[in-house]
């Protein structure tokens, strides 16, 4: 079995870029592939493809219907806020247990599995769970994504932390670059190396969406089967 959990520092930072380049590469090497977001806020049900479920979808290569979102994101709001409060806007409430079971099936889906969080590591998804407690019931790897902007190495590595505290393996951070930042990327990942290690920081430019890019490779390359740090 090989799942891994795309995580990062906060919203908006490239999970779902990263959770797509990912797939589109263990696709170029023949893998089978399955793709989830569980949870998605911000849903816009007139314009399913843009949101996260569609573009996860058109990674795989799959129409963007009902039934494919229900399969992969059956939990969708339409306010842009986190779970709990997305639900509650529409006067229903993110009932945990019932997000770990579908995810932990998930993992069953295919030779590789991807499944996108929401938010930070740490947003609140339900009344009293956060994305931390998600992964830790899953007992999955996480992946770290994070950004290059002035800062971002202490939300890197406090992220870090708080996913280590728990038990959670880290497989990779991906150092995403920041448009337009002061700081570098490759110093960011030189920097963010020296803390992490031995887990890889891998370096991400802008890249045009679908791109094929060595940091994909690198984090495909995690998906073999002697690879430590997913199962
Ligand atoms: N390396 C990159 N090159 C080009 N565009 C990128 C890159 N990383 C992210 N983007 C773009 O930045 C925007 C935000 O990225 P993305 O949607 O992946 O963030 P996210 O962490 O998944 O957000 P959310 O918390 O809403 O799920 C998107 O438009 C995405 O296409
Ligand atoms: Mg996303």
């Amino acid at each position: 079995m090989s799942a891994i959990f795309v995580t990062g520092t906060g919203t908006d930072i490239g999970k779902t870029f990263v959770a797509c380049g990912l797939i589109g590469e263990l696709r170029r090497r023949g893998r089978a592939v399955a793709a989830f977001k569980p949870l998605a806020s911000g849903f816009d049900p007139a314009c399913p493809e843009a949101g996260d479920p569609g573009a996860l979808l058109a990674a795989l290569g799959e129409p963007v219907s009902l039934t494919t979102l229900d399969r992969i994101a059956p939990w969708r709001y339409e306010a842009a806020l986190a779970p709990n409060m997305a639900a509650e806007a529409e006067g229903k409430r993110v009932d945990f247990d019932a997000v770990v079971a579908f995810s932990h099936q998930a993992t069953h889906a295919a030779d590789a599995v991807v499944i996108e969080g929401v938010g930070g590591a740490m947003s609140p998804v339900a009344a009293r769970h956060t994305v931390l407690d998600w992964i830790v019931a899953l007992n999955l790897p996480a992946l770290l994504v994070t950004g290059t902007y002035l800062g971002a190495q202490s939300h890197a590595l406090t992220a870090f932390a708080a996913l280590r505290g728990r038990g959670i393996t880290v497989a990779a951070l991906v150092a995403n670059e920041t448009p337009d930042s002061a700081v570098g990327l490759d110093e960011t990942v030189r920097s963010l190396a020296r803390f992490a290690s031995p887990v890889p920081v891998v370096s991400l430019p802008r890249l045009a969406p679908g791109a094929p890019h060595a940091a994909f490779a690198a984090l495909a390359d995690l998906f073999c089967c002697d690879a430590a740090h997913v199962r």
